[in-house]
């Protein structure tokens, strides 16, 4: 079996991030071109039997539209500690580490993840630390700020992140989402803090665009 990276390598492309700069050059990714062959070759290669795709060879709308807010106001994370929680890709984290935090922590359930941080941190010349496992299951750490894209997606996954995130502001902890309006996402109410027109694709997404917005929980 081939090691997380030299998968990610083999099997992804490094590609810029449209309307991700970071200062003069832009963002890159290890980014798939569709889902299927990156799906099946997880499956095969890696060993993984998951019902949900390598989300981490993907730039989501929700997170791009929370990458660009935090790029366009870096005083959100400059000189604190930043939390990007369900991070796929880690594309907030390198945005988030881009914009000046102290430190940057990226999470999610998918071990795969770790190397795909990795990756992408280099790629952009940042520092991320890793966090594995479900941090749901106890408080969210001790940072300032946590950041999260696209976790709206399925019932019961965006109940209990709504439930983490609520008690995590209870705390004084900021936290930021980007959205691209999906099902499960809070009616909110509130003003949206960024919103942006993300090109994604047919083959991920049925459309070529979606408005993402910016929500401060
Ligand atoms: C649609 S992807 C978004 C990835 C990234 N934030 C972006 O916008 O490109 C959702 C991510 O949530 C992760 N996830 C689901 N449940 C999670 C949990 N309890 N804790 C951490 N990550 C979780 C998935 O593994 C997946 O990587």
């Amino acid at each position: 079996m081939p090691s997380a990276k030299a998968f990610i390598q083999a099997n992804t492309r490094l590609l810029k991030v449209e309307g991700l700069d970071l200062g003069g050059a832009p963002m890159r990714l290890w980014l798939a071109d569709a889902i299927t062959p990156i799906w099946s070759a997880t499956e095969a290669d890696l060993e993984r039997q998951s019902p949900d795709p390598p989300f981490w060879a993907f730039a989501w709308a929700g997170g791009q539209a929370a990458a660009r807010c935090v790029l366009a106001r870096p005083e959100i994370v400059r000189g604190r500690r930043v939390l990007d929680i369900a991070c796929g890709s880690g594309m907030i984290a390198v945005a988030a580490a881009h914009a000046g935090a102290a430190t940057v922590w990226a999470n999610d359930i998918d071990p795969v993840c770790e190397a795909a941080v990795s990756l992408n941190a280099q790629a952009n010349n940042v520092s991320i630390d890793w966090l594995g496992g479900d941090l749901l299951e106890a408080l969210a750490p001790q940072v300032d700020v946590i950041l999260a894209g696209d976790i709206f997606y399925q019932k019961q996954m965006a109940e209990r992140f709504l439930a983490w995130l609520g008690e995590a502001t209870a705390r004084g902890i900021e936290v930021y989402v980007g959205d691209p309006g999906r099902a499960y996402a809070p009616d909110g109410g509130a003003r949206p803090l960024a919103e942006y027109e993300i090109a994604t694709t047919l083959d991920l997404e049925g459309v070529m665009h979606r408005l993402a917005r910016v929500w401060m929980l």
